[in-house]
């Protein structure tokens, strides 16, 4: 019997890898004939991840966490008819049965029929239908044929393995946020947030043609990283309004597009940098957005949040000055992002050199056992994205 290891969320602020099961083609009782078992070859470290770890959630002591997942399929089941074992595949994080209303209107962030407590779910994810997630050795994912992306050439994929690890998530992810926001060639821009999610939306919107990229956050090392590779930046410590700052880059105090890559830990701006406003951004970008514009939301906003700022946000509520952005008629666009709606097109601009989102944001590559690490380095605003290579097979 092989042997299998993960990353287990402990308690806040704590992670530790423990020997686990080695997985198994079945769902509870039942055997999973559409499923495959993965020999992970890299998995990533996500902001999501940070929002259990902090303990901002209600997740279960002992999950296995883990969804953005790239591995080698090792075995198969009965009516798996596409995919083949020896197969390098990138996983969505969103599982997906393909089968069902939502699915087939390509809104695979809300599958009906793969999380008995809501729409939509993920491997290793509080409230997202107990799937064992894949910070591991070896991981099962269902509806194979459907939800996998296999890379045309395996040798050619491990050579590019930390721009294609992307495609599980951030890549998608931030690309998607940028497509909602309406972003294309010439637009002017401003992302929040100078995380994997917001590098990966700003690369995302040069990939799309925007005319200037300016991404906001408070931590200089990101904001050092946005400029790498070509954005403007907005340093949120400074008392400088949003609007200010931004007619400053580009003569007026207005953009085109906005995206949310912060979420509901949101910090204020200036003297209240270190303070949680769960809202801030949501409103600061109906500010900033011109009438007409778009908000792409990537950024997570949770139902339930034990550490929240006030009760209601306890419950998920904020105090959003809707008002502003029904006057300024915006479309605001959520959810979990539909990762297959754009992967393949991505693993093409990867594979074809017309995108660098490695280095975008930054990869760093760790072991398994550097996990834990990891977990603390990321959360104290390091400019990285944390990818986890369990097998050693990740080529220096
Ligand atoms: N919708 C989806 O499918 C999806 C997928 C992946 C991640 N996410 C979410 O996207 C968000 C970002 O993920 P990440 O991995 O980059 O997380 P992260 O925590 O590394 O990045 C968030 C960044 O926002 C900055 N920040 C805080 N307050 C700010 C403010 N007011 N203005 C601008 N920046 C501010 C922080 O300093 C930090 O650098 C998270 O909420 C994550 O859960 C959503
Ligand atoms: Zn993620
Ligand atoms: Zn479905």
């Amino acid at each position: 019997m092989c042997k299998n290891h993960g990353v287990a969320y402990v308690r806040p602020g704590e992670v530790e890898v423990r020997e686990i099961d080695y997985p198994k083609l079945a769902l509870g009782n039942r055997k999973c004939d559409h499923g495959v078992i993965l020999k992970i070859v890299s998995t990533n470290i996500c902001g999501s991840d940070q929002h259990m770890v902090r303990g901002r959630t209600t997740a279960p002591e002992g999950l296995i966490l883990g969804h953005e997942i790239t591995g080698l399929v090792i075995e198969a089941g009965r009516d798996v008819e596409f995919i083949k074992v020896g197969d390098l595949v990138s996983v969505p994080f969103n599982i997906a049965c393909g089968r069902c209303r939502n699915c087939k209107e390509g809104k695979t962030g809300i599958c009906l029929n793969v999380n008995p407590a809501r729409p939509g779910a993920a491997y290793g994810y509080v409230d997202m239908g107990g799937w064992v997630g894949g910070q591991a050795e070896y991981v099962m994912v269902p509806y194979a044929d459907f939800n996998l992306l296999r890379f045309p050439d395996a040798d050619q994929a491990m050579e590019k393995i930390r721009d294609l690890t992307l495609l599980s998530d951030i890549f998608p992810t931030g690309f998607h946020g940028a497509v909602t926001a309406g972003v294309g060639p010439g637009t002017i821009v401003y992302v929040a947030g100078a995380g994997p999610v917001g590098l990966a939306c700003a690369a995302s919107c040069h990939l799309l043609g925007a005319a200037v990229v300016i991404v906001g956050d408070m931590i200089p090392e990101r904001l050092e990283q946005a400029r790498s590779f070509g954005c403007e930046t907005i340093d949120l410590r400074q008392e400088t309004p949003l609007d200010e700052a931004i007619a400053q880059i580009v003569g007026v105090p207005e953009v085109d597009c906005a995206v949310d890559c912060v979420g509901f830990e949101a910090r204020g701006h200036g003297a209240d940098a270190g303070r949680e406003m769960p809202a801030t951004v949501l409103n600061s970008v109906m500010d900033i957005t011109r009438a007409g514009g778009s908000i792409g939301i990537p950024g997570l906003y949770v139902t339930g949040d034990p550490g929240a700022v006030d009760e209601a946000a306890k419950i998920g509520s904020l105090s959003i000055r809707l008002g502003l952005g029904w006057a300024k008629s915006h479309s605001f666009h959520t959810g979990q992002c539909p990762v297959m709606k754009y992967h393949r097109q991505l693993m093409n601009a990867i594979l074809y050199d017309k995108v660098q989102i490695a280095k975008a944001v930054n990869v760093q590559i760790i072991s398994l056992q550097q996990s834990v690490q990891g977990y603390k380095d990321f959360d104290g605003g390091a400019a990285k994205k944390f990818v986890i290579d369990p097998h050693g097979m990740i080529p220096n």
